[in-house]
């Protein structure tokens, strides 16, 4: 066994930790839970999986699903894509008869890509494969002083462990890897290299060079864009619209809003009328490539709202998917919520 992968697997045995998609890692499972995971931390995760289990237990379960349930049960995870996705996977490996278990066929699976195939494909499959999310490149990229950033240094991460995983099983080796990212192997100014197993074949530890590792992108792109966002009400009940099907939280619900510094002339591009708006605040939310920075306000209409909003009572408005860049206006209206 080599230094790395047995000092790296007895330090799992004694630090790694339990989470419940580890006690019973079936193909469903891990779908589940590593899908999840893509863009969610581990904490956020947690109560998560484990209500979505409740709903849908087993794969036909979460197939059998309408969309919009499956969208409730996915409400303020973010990234709604991924639900839709899981949704489709699970109905294909029905139809199919069988969930695959080799590269091409996990691919060939709505919304899997090359990390998710190959954590299934160790995880559950007990396969030869590294799945390389950003924790492995910046432990990889530490250990061996890497310059590569972006898809070279997840390309060289990758055959680098899997070369060190050797005849190790692939299930555990991965996720030890994954825990010494989000343990030890810190991000930022807080790595905790005294605690690390890797240490003494670390680098950048030997050079006291963590911090300059993995080599930075360049700089992000993201755009910022302000929305008046309105929580206005008509007869006693709400409005609200489900935004286009196609782009940004496509098919989901919204609290009326638009794209202006101006709250009059937000109002005149929506088509609504109302009465004097009270202000409510501000929140901020950031998507991959887009920051909203949203001023809210409250009001009363002052005549129907055109085709195409919703007028909901308020076990309706509950009922009803809300992502979570506007779950500031739903904790404003719904108390207790
Ligand atoms: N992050 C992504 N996948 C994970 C897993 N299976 N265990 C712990 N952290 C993870």
């Amino acid at each position: 066994m080599g230094t790395l992968s047995s000092s790296l697997l007895a330090w799992y045995g004694r630090m790694g930790r339990s989470l419940p998609w580890r006690d019973d890692p079936t193909p469903y499972h891990v779908l589940l839970s590593e899908t999840m995971l893509q863009q969610t931390r581990v904490g956020a995760v947690l109560s998560r999986y484990e209500e979505i289990l409740r709903a849908a237990p087993t794969l036909e379960a979460l197939a059998s699903l309408k969309e919009e349930e499956m969208l409730k049960l996915w409400e303020g995870l973010g990234y709604y894509s991924r639900a839709r996705n899981l949704w489709k996977a699970a109905q294909k490996i029905q139809e199919d008869g069988r969930f695959p278990d080799d590269y091409e066929g996990l691919k060939a699976l709505p919304g899997v890509g090359d990390y998710t195939a190959s954590a299934l494909l160790a995880i559950a499959f007990h396969k030869k494969a590294i799945a390389v999310d950003g924790n492995l490149e910046r432990v990889y990229s530490r250990l061996r002083m890497s310059m590569k950033e972006g898809p070279g240094l997840k390309k060289e991460a990758g055959s680098f462990f899997l070369e060190e995983l050797g005849e190790e099983d692939p299930s555990a080796f991965n996720q030890a890897l994954m825990d010494l990212g989000e343990l030890v192997c810190l991000p930022k100014g807080t790595p905790r290299c005294e605690e690390c197993p890797l240490k003494g074949l670390c680098l950048a530890h030997h050079e006291r060079a963590e911090l300059q590792f993995p080599k930075k992108k360049a700089p992000s792109t993201r755009k910022t864009v302000h929305l008046q966002v309105f929580l206005l009400s008509y007869g006693g009940k709400r409005v609200l619209r489900i935004r286009p099907d196609k782009g940004l939280l496509a098919s989901l619900a919204e609290f009326p809003n638009a794209e202006t510094d101006d709250p009059k002339e937000a109002l005149s591009l929506l088509g609504l009328r109302a009465g004097p708006l009270s202000p409510l605040g501000h929140s901020s939310h950031t998507f991959t490539h887009l920051r909203w920075e949203m001023d809210w306000h409250e009001g009363e209409l002052l005549s129907p709202p055109p085709e195409g909003y919703l007028l909901l009572d308020e076990e309706e408005e509950r009922a009803l998917p809300l992502p979570s860049a506007f779950s500031f206006g739903r904790k404003k209206r719904v108390p207790g919520d």
